[in-house]
């Protein structure tokens, strides 16, 4: 399982990106990227784990003189002396070792992460096992992980965790650091909806992995999948994906992992280790042989039978290549105590006798079997020497040894044949792309790959060098970390207008002082949390009596300002000494000026705006009652002067795909004009135009005699508010995302809390 060149990390002069520029990086994974074997002379050295992830995040490790924390092999089982010993070699290697309960770790290593969440999100959910004593291990090793960064951990450090092994780390970090720099890479695909969804922790493995500030994926594909459960299972909404977590703006995005690129062009340049490979590449064949090499880990994922089985067709079905190719199949043994894997061994062993048992010529084996990892050496000349390298996985996040293979031929020749199912696919399209599942397709391209004349092979090969030569896996790093230090910054910008304690007891106070308060509020999402059905969203005692306090003074003018129908706030309200406004001004109710307050009569009538046409709203009912019937889950509003169509509760893509038909299609209505279509949370809405939240509080707005003046709402209309308020005004938005407003609280709760302390300021 390894490579012996493994170096100790350089300590690099240049500072490491980190949340800040002197912050240094701490990469957390599972596994550490290398492990210490005795060297026959009483010592011992470093050799590198084998693995996408090791070599990929190796030179961000070995150059910036970081840190890696993970677990190290054969640590438990070693004795106090001898654990002391590989620490302190580990230790000067700048890794630092979680030492775990052994069935624990058993439990969360083949259990959890390899029996239960490896099949589930490469596709294989006939594998997954999902056991609660697994689930258990895996939340208990989570938690020891974060007890060793938090041991380690620096203020101005970077904590970047790896992969689908630690996906609860990032929240459990995040409860103890509210404000560390918390990156998570998953190295592996995140599977759609559908399949993802199956998992019985879901909700938790999301919750878990929104505790970072930036979660990178290899393919734009994962990050779709990822958001798209998120908003089905969480309830956690994006915008191009930034996401609101908890109040916490969050980011998800795609970044795809390159190879050191130099590292093994250089490599391959050394003629020792070039005549290496010719030799074991050869030394099976005759001359004149060509060949086909496969490497990778013994996983299903990888496709390995069905690689033999389409080698199997092709000989069948081009028997003129018999005895002139040969396919070297290098498997790597991996998780060898998980019973699937001990099962694809069997049946590949069998594979590899049927082929050969059939085809073999006395000076000829069709296929070159070996069950072991390679040195470093050895697989670099292995690369350059061979033909045709066939990189078919059945699923794989990303694959960097076709990559790897590509820079061990600058001279241009040579052929990928790569699975589109590969993450790699989506950068490497000028390889010969085949679907691993069609056997005959695979067997076609096996052909076309060993007939290809040279010219078409440096054709298709120059762009793709040129890609990995620039997007290296030192870039991928660095634009990783970047990307987290933008969303620090996007954070930072958001927590400045944060009506933090100091700014809220600044508004008390200016509240105190004030002879006459307006306090202009959204009813939904603003006093009350939004629900699916806005029909539940009716006032708590809480809040009547809330609103009934800061009504009753004098010297305040509560006034509720709400899209709802009057009937529902009349309902709803109607009793409390608060001005209401429906229908997002359409429909007013004032009370009358604070000192004539007591003299009027119990109950304040409503006033309409003006007079409104309403002849539009049947064309504009037919037309939105046809979104209702092909998008489930969604319904139709209707106010006096509006109709609302309400998709909160849908599938959130089709709603998408839907919001912008149903623009179109209203758009197109000649009986639109003079209407305008607000597009508010979830819900598209046709209303007269000219009737809006700012128009209808400007008599507060422009009153001078109001001292105080609060303006507070969630939602796009409220920005009509904020933005007809003088400059003074406390403009508060609740939630995150773009707004005009001064201030903002996260959420209704923190409302409510503002206003409990203005009802109690005396
Ligand atoms: N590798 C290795 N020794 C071997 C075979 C493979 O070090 O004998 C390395 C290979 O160079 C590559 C990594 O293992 O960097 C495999 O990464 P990949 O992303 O292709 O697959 P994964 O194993 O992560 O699923
Ligand atoms: C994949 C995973 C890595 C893992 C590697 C080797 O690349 O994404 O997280 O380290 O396989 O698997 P192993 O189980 O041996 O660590």
């Amino acid at each position: 399982m390894t490579h012996d060149n493994a170096k100790a990390p350089r300590n690099a002069a240049s500072p490491s990106p980190g949340a800040d520029a002197k912050g240094r990086v701490v990469i957390v994974s599972n596994r550490l990227p290398l492990r210490m074997e005795d060297d026959g002379k009483g010592g011992l050295r470093a050799v590198r784990n084998v693995g996408g992830l090791a070599t990929g995040l190796g030179p961000l490790h070995e150059r910036e003189g970081n840190l890696w924390i993970g677990c190290a092999e054969g640590l438990e089982s070693a004795s106090r002396r001898e654990q002391k010993r590989l620490e302190n070699a580990l230790t000067a290697r700048s890794c630092r070792s979680v030492l775990l309960d052994p069935n624990d770790y058993e439990r969360y290593y083949e259990g959890l992460s390899n029996s239960a969440v490896w099949p589930l999100f490469h596709g294989f959910p006939q594998f997954a096992m999902f056991d609660e004593d697994d689930w258990a291990a895996y939340v208990r090793v989570n938690e020891r992980f974060r007890d060793a960064v938090l041991a380690e951990v620096r203020p101005g450090d970077a904590v970047w965790v790896q992969d689908y092994h630690l996906m609860l780390l990032p929240s459990l970090l995040r409860e103890a650091l509210p404000d560390a720099a918390i990156g998570f890479f998953l190295h592996i695909p995140f599977p759609d909806y559908e399949t993802f969804r199956m998992a019985p922790w879901r909700e938790e493995i999301l919750r878990g992995m929104l505790g970072a500030d930036l979660i990178g994926f290899h393919a734009y594909d994962y990050v779709r999948h990822f958001l798209s459960s998120c908003r089905r299972i969480a309830g956690v909404e994006n915008a191009s994906g930034t996401i609101a977590a908890d109040g916490r703006l969050a980011h998800a995005d795609a970044f795809p992992l390159g190879i050191d690129y130099e590292r093994f062009r250089h490599a391959a340049h050394d003629l020792r280790i070039r005549r290496e490979g010719k030799e074991r590449a050869g030394e099976k064949g005759r001359a004149g042989c060509k060949t086909m090499l496969s490497v990778e880990r013994l996983d299903y994922s990888k496709g390995i039978p069905e690689r033999l089985l389409a080698f199997d067709a092709f000989l069948d079905r081009h028997p003129e290549w018999k005895g002139r190719v040969t396919l070297t199949l290098v498997t790597v043994p991996s998780r060898e105590n998980v019973p699937s894997y001990r099962a694809l061994k069997k049946r590949i062993d069998e594979l590899v006798g049927q082929v050969n048992g059939k085809h073999a010529t006395l000076g000829w084996t069709p296929v070159d079997y070996y069950y072991r990892a390679l040195p470093f050496d050895r697989l670099i000349g292995l690369y350059a020497a061979s033909d045709v390298m066939l990189v078919t996985p059945l699923r794989d996040g990303m694959n960097l040894v076709c990559k790897e293979y590509l820079a061990c031929h600058d001279d241009g020749t040579g052929v990928l044949v790569l699975s589109e199912m590969a993450g790699a696919a989506y950068e490497l399209h000028e390889a010969v792309l085949v679907n691993p599942f069609d056997r005959g397709a695979t067997a076609d391209a096996m052909l076309l790959a060993l007939t290809m004349p040279e010219g078409e092979q440096r054709r298709r090969n120059a762009p793709m060098q040129r890609r990995l030569a620039r997007y290296t896996s030192q870039m991928w790093a660095s634009e990783f970390l970047g990307a987290m230090r933008d969303v620090k910054r996007r954070q930072a910008g958001l927590s400045a207008r944060l009506l933090g304690p100091k700014p809220a007891s600044r508004l008390v106070e200016a509240f105190k002082k004030a002879p006459r308060r307006a306090l202009l509020l959204d009813y939904d999402g603003t006093l009350a949390p939004l629900t699916g059905d806005p029909a539940q969203a009716s006032p708590d005692e809480e809040l009547l009596e809330l609103l009934r306090r800061l009504g009753e003074r004098e010297e305040n003018d509560v006034v509720v300002v709400s899209g709802r129908r009057r009937s529902t706030l009349e309902a709803w309200l109607g009793r409390l000494p608060v001005s209401l406004v429906a229908e997002h001004g359409a429909w007013m109710r004032a009370l009358p000026p604070a000192a004539a307050r007591h003299l009027a009569a119990a109950r304040p009538s409503w006033t309409l705006l003006k007079p409104f046409e309403t002849s539009w709203k049947d064309e504009v009912r037919a037309v939105l009652a046809e979104f209702v019937d092909r998008t489930p889950g969604s319904f139709l509003e209707e106010k006096d002067f509006s109709i609302a169509w309400h998709y909160r509760t849908c599938s959130q893509e089709l709603a998408e795909r839907r919001v912008i038909e149903a623009k179109n299609a209203l758009d197109d209505l000649p009986s639109a004009q003079g209407l305008s279509l607000l597009e508010g949370s979830k819900v598209l809405e046709m209303r007269p135009q000219g009737v809006d939240k700012g128009a209808a509080t400007k008599r507060w707005l422009r009153d001078p005699a109001f001292g105080f003046l609060l303006a507070a709402g969630d939602d796009l209309t409220d920005e009509d508010m904020f933005g007809a308020a003088p400059k003074k005004a406390w403009t508060v938005h609740v939630g995150n995302g773009p707004t005009r407003a001064r201030f903002a609280l996260r959420d209704s709760a923190e409302v409510r809390g503002l206003l409990r302390r203005l009802a109690e300021a005396r």
